[in-house]
């Protein structure tokens, strides 16, 4: 695995939240709002593969979501089917592989097979890995790791749980970016944000454009991660940070 230039998270991971205000304001309706959400994230995915990150992880419909109108939960199906359509082949153009961690087994069968097929058509590509949180719950990843290791009969460990979870493909992000004001985690990452540096900005999604992608990413190299230890322990070159 090659590393990514210093000072550049080697893994973001984004709650891209703020769609539906971002709408609001223009008086238009809420799916305009994940329309431009979507632009948003073509422009961001770019960024990070011509910034060198190495794993982009978005959220991008969590288990709660199925409680919001019905008419948004359908349009955000349909926006996710033909965004798959229509931007695997740049994707993959740009090397980038698709992963889409989360609970597939209520999605329908046409959506599975949908990301099934992104999925395999990009699996060789390494430049990013995009991890996109579908039907994703951080609650839901733990318990489904626990469960999947209870009925093989495998202790749970730290380790063994990590390995069983859906972002057991990818080290642990080292910043988490929330936009869109709010400063909390909405079940996202609860495992794997566990050292990650967090990041929120008041920008909506569909704003936060390539200078805020690089605000966040310089407040980033600024932070001193102490992952437990002293700083002291960290100036001396014969203690290294344990890393997640
Ligand atoms: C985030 O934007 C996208 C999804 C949750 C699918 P929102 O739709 O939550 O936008 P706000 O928070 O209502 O502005
Ligand atoms: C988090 O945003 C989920 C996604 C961005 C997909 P929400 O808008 O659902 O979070 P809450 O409800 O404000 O906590
Ligand atoms: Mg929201």
């Amino acid at each position: 695995m090659s590393t990514e230039p210093a000072g550049i998270p080697h893994h973001i991971a984004i709650v891209m939240d703020g769609n539906g205000r971002w709408a609001k304001r223009r008086f238009m309706p809420r799916l305009a709002g994940h329309r431009q959400g979507v632009e948003s994230l073509r422009r961001c995915v770019r960024a990070c593969v011509a910034r060198g990150v190495r794993v982009l992880t978005v959220f991008a419909f969590s288990s709660e979501n199925w409680n919001r109108p019905q008419d948004e939960v359908s349009g955000l199906m349909e926006l996710m089917g033909k965004a798959l359509v229509r931007e695997v082949p740049q994707l993959s153009q740009d090397g980038v592989r698709l992963c889409f961690v989360g609970d597939r087994a209520s999605l329908s069968a046409g959506m599975r097979g949908a990301l099934e097929q992104a999925e395999a058509a990009t699996a060789a590509n390494q430049r990013l890995t995009l991890n996109v949180c579908f039907n994703y719950g951080g609650r839901w990843d733990i318990a489904q790791a626990a469960a999947s290791l209870a009925a093989r009969g495998e202790p749970i460990t730290e380790s063994s749980l990590h390995g069983a979870m859906g972002m057991a493909h990818v080290p642990d992000p080292d910043l988490l970016i929330r936009t869109g004001g709010e400063k909390r985690i909405s079940n996202f990452l609860l495992w794997q944000a566990a050292y990650s540096e967090l990041y929120f900005s008041d920008r909506l999604w569909p704003d936060f454009d390539e200078a805020a992608l690089d605000e966040a990413i310089a407040d980033y190299a600024g932070r001193e991660r102490r992952f437990g230890q002293t700083s002291e322990q960290l100036q001396s070159a014969q203690q290294p940070p344990l890393r997640a």
